[in-house]
């Protein structure tokens, strides 16, 4: 078989180059060989990329794998699959698995798997406190020195509650250059909440989450990274007013990233009169302000990432009633239909934008190395290529996912991923998953 192989007669849209028109990629041994208008390269196969678009592999900054300790709701391998599947080459799993990665072994044993079963690079989360419980901070070092190479660290699920935790963290992750992404979300105003407080809640008489609990949250953390000098990443931002205190907070120069989840520039809280805990998910799905200020804040750089937190749930946890079920919901295999159909279609962000948001923007949060382009001679062929117009309905029954929680059932969305190559290795070729 040729080791050379040419992606022919797309719209290159490379977000860290600038580059958006036609252009095809000579790939060789994995590697980018070449990027113009009518390559030529005789023994080369050729990829047919007629009316698709070619872009760096996708990043995913926060989702949930399940493994070790649920796998029967996700695994490496299904999660990989189904992150392929979607369009990424690089996925960052949180640490809330049993045991919790809150140690070098733990890392190294899921960024290991994530070698072995090979359809998408996995770069694990390290817990910033040990257990995540909030008490002492792990052995971020040595999480940080290990073969896996951690460079970031979250209690994602929950919050660093104790200020003096999160400061000496941000404080010791500046000695190799970490990140703490932090769940912003505070839980003395959380106890027992069901979903977003508003006019909604107090209908359905379920207790509400203030869009303040995160709030309040975001602007401590604000002021800690301030303070530290450290960097700070903010997940899954769900409030018009985070939004707004990031965007504050990045004009005075404070060193923070931040991402939005497809469920919060989609979806508002009005989803849970169904009573259907699909539409369980934390920090809750809120109002239509909260929906726009967020699509404003990917538009203009504030949020730099849409990040899944692809949380998959096993039926039996998950099709209980609305308070017992747990919050959560599936991205990976919707995410681009959502944002082109979402925000690309109705404008809010031009392609090569919302591109940006997949692909540089978290690439810009923490080190994937490899990832988030740009496209270019000598960096490694993690490549996506989609078709813009294709329309699609989600299936539950059809995702690659173990678990079948998504909001999204049933829903017609643009775009769909019909080949994928990590280093140069088809993960999807016309729109099936290579193994
Ligand atoms: O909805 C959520 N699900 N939010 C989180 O923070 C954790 C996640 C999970 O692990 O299921
Ligand atoms: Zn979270």
């Amino acid at each position: 078989m040729s080791r050379k192989l040419l992606l022919r007669g797309g719209r290159l849209v490379d977000p860290a180059s600038g580059h958006d028109g036609a252009a095809d990629v000579l790939v060789d041994h994995g590697v980018i060989a070449e990027v113009d208008a009518g390559v030529r390269a005789a023994g080369a196969r050729v990829v047919d990329c007629g009316g698709l678009v070619v872009c760096p592999g996708f990043v995913d900054l926060h989702v949930h794998l399940r493994e070790p300790g649920r796998e029967d709701a996700e695994t490496i391998e299904s999660g990989s699959r189904a992150a392929a599947l979607g369009g990424y080459t690089a996925v960052c799993p949180m640490p809330n698995t049993d045991p919790v990665a809150d140690n070098a072994g733990v890392v190294e044993m899921v960024a290991a798997r994530g070698r072995e079963v090979g359809l998408v690079d996995v770069f694990p989360v390290g817990a910033v406190t040990l257990g995540q419980r909030g008490a002492e901070l792990a052995e971020l070092g040595a999480m940080a020195r290990s073969a896996a190479a951690v460079d970031c660290f979250s209690d994602d699920g929950h919050p660093i509650r104790e200020a003096r935790l999160l400061r000496l963290a941000l404080e010791y992750a500046r000695a190799f250059d970490a990140v703490i992404a932090d769940h912003a979300e505070d839980s003395s105003l959380t106890d027992g909440a069901q979903m977003h407080e508003g006019e909604v809640s107090a209908m359905l008489g379920l207790r509400g989450w203030p869009a303040a609990a995160e709030e309040m949250v975001v602007a401590r953390d604000l002021l800690l990274a301030e303070l530290t000098g450290g960097r700070l990443h903010l997940c899954h931002l769900s409030s018009g007013g985070s939004v707004e205190l990031v965007r504050a907070a990045k004009a005075r120069g404070v060193r923070v990233t931040a991402e939005a989840a497809p469920h919060h520039f989609t979806l508002t809280d009005e989803e849970a009169r169904s009573f259907d805990p699909v539409f369980k998910v934390n920090p809750p799905l809120r109002e239509k302000a909260d929906v726009e200020a967020v699509r404003q804040g990917l538009a203009d750089g504030t949020v730099d990432a849409v990040a899944t937190d692809h949380a998959p749930h096993a039926r039996e946890d998950k099709e209980v009633e609305w308070a017992a079920a747990p919050p959560g919901m599936l991205g990976l295999e919707t995410a681009l239909g959502l944002v082109l159909s979402e925000l690309v279609e109705p404008g809010w962000l031009r392609l090569s934008q919302a591109l940006e948001r997949l692909t540089a923007g978290p690439a810009r949060c923490r080190r994937v190395p490899g990832h988030g382009g740009p496209i270019e001679p000598g960096a490694p062929a993690n490549l996506t290529a989609f078709d813009p117009a294709a329309r699609w309905a989600v299936d539950a029954a059809a995702l690659a996912s173990r678990a079948r929680n998504t909001p999204y059932h049933g829903r017609q969305l643009s775009g769909r991923v019909v080949h994928v190559l990590l280093r140069g290795s088809f993960t999807v070729r016309d729109g099936g998953a290579t193994r």
